[in-house]
């Protein structure tokens, strides 16, 4: 990377000043020790007090740090909830934990849905694929370590083996019927990125119905300013989504004609790419996958494809895709940079988009604090520095960056990304996410995921 490290000599107002590394990483232990549930590690410990699917499999990666037999038993927790369809869902429900909107009656599925397990409750949508990824780092980390977390995680590949099959499966099947390359998702929440402007012109298009029963919201009673997370307007739709698939009895085939939202998601095809191609080396490791590798290969490579294809000669940014309208929408957000993740453009249009992750439009914009992608480009007119997905920076993605950049042999950039995260997280506030400029913490502070990450990051 070609960005240069900024060196601040004091912190700026709204942030604690940094600690050092060895703190850090002990804060970073007792955060996730603070939010561990049992067989769960809250999301975080009041705004999200129960399992999240993508928040799960990075919080593994770093639980594996300070016990590979706990890292394996959270992501058990969350396969023991798979639907008999495949689909992982994107919240498993604590029974010890309330206060948190939408719950497990508003979403009914235990009484809706045939494929859905009737204990835990489940929420009846998915989030990205990044299981197969935490797997292999959890594998990674558990050689260096004893020959008992050598064995405990080989045998956890074995068992979940086939549940990560019957996921990636339905994800390609269901998701992808055509098989564009192209992951659907049904809800902005899916992506993970709720109020990300790649979503606003196709919530445009869901017009809430009458029927909407009431509700209040939770979120905004856990975070400093309501104006950090979506408005009232985004969230009805958010809940309308949800009452269109309650209707649909949480079928796929329905779901997909049924739904007013239907968006290709290039990120989430590019972390299937990724993921696909880390489940296949774990098989390769192993005697007796060869079809079910030859089926990941192909997927892997359907997926890169599909992403590479999105790709807007004018920006140079992949882009996602509105199935309701046929538009593609060229929006300016991290998730434009997929192709770098998972590989699969020509060298120019490569050497072009990794020359504009550098730029001054992204992570060489002179006022970050960090130079790590922010989620929306601060040269940009939407750009709002506190708001959610509109534009701070999630430390969470920029290990995903990190990670894949090292993986692609690219390990003076991966390097550098972990170099600029920490700087953002030296706070220790372990917040869900960052002002770019300022670095104030954001959202939830204590979030497992960022403690987690931090803690892969410092080990
Ligand atoms: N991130 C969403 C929330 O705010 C849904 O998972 O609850």
């Amino acid at each position: 990377m070609t960005t240069s490290v900024r060196v601040t000599a004091s912190a700026p107002p709204h942030r604690r000043p940094a600690v050092g590394t060895t703190t850090l990483a002990a804060r970073a232990a007792y955060v996730l020790r603070r939010n561990d549930l049992g067989t769960m590690t809250a999301a975080a410990p009041r705004l999200y007090p129960h399992m999240w699917s993508w928040d799960a499999a990075f919080i593994s990666v770093g639980i594996a740090q300070l016990s590979v037999e706990r890292a394996i038993t959270e992501l058990e927790t969350l396969l023991a909830a798979q639907w008999s369809t495949g689909m992982l869902p994107h919240i498993v429900f604590s029974p010890q934990s309330t206060g948190y909107f939408p719950g497990p009656d508003r979403w009914g599925c235990a009484q809706l849905a045939g494929a859905a397990p009737g204990a835990p409750e489940t929420s009846g949508i998915c989030q990205p694929p990044v299981h197969a990824i935490a797997l292999q780092r959890i594998v990674e980390t558990a050689r260096r370590g004893s020959a008992q977390d050598r064995s405990l995680a080989d045998d956890f590949v074995d068992r979940a083996w086939a549940p990560l099959m019957n996921w990636h499966r339905w994800l390609a099947e269901q998701r992808d019927p055509r098989g564009t390359g192209r992951l659907t998702v049904h809800h902005g929440w899916e992506s993970g990125m709720d109020n990300s402007p790649r979503w606003d012109a196709p919530y445009r298009g869901v017009v809430v119905g009458q029927e909407l029963p009431p509700y209040r919201r939770r979120d905004t009673e856990f975070v400093a300013d309501a104006s950090h997370r979506p408005s009232d307007r985004e969230y009805d739709r958010y809940l309308w989504l949800i009452e269109e698939m309650r209707q649909a009895g949480y079928d796929d085939a329905r779901v997909r004609e049924t739904s007013s939202f239907a968006v290709q998601d290039v990120l989430m095809s590019a972390i299937f790419a990724l993921a696909c191609d880390a489940l296949a080396d774990l098989g390769d490791e192993r005697r007796g996958r060869r079809d079910d590798i030859r089926e990941l290969r192909v997927w892997a490579e359907r997926f890169r494809s599909g992403v590479a294809a999105s790709l807007d000669p004018l920006t140079g940014l992949a882009r996602d895709r509105d199935l309701r309208t046929g538009q593609w929408l060229g929006t300016q957000t991290l998730a434009g940079f997929a192709p770098i993740l998972c590989g699969g453009l020509g060298q120019a249009d490569e050497r072009r988009m990794l020359a504009l992750f550098d730029s001054d439009q992204w992570c060489g914009h002179p006022g970050l604090l960090a130079a790590v992608p922010p989620s929306a480009s601060p040269a940009h007119p939407g750009f709002r520095p506190r708001e959610y997905w509109r534009g701070p920076q999630w430390p969470v993605i920029s290990w995903l960056f990190s990670w894949a950049f090292a993986r692609r042999g690219w390990a003076d950039r991966g390097a550098c990304l972990r170099e600029e995260s920490l700087r953002l997280v030296a706070d220790g506030t372990f917040a869900e996410y960052y002002d770019p400029f300022t670095g104030q913490p954001l959202g939830s502070l204590n979030q497992s995921w960022t403690a987690a990450v931090t803690l892969d990051w410092l080990c």
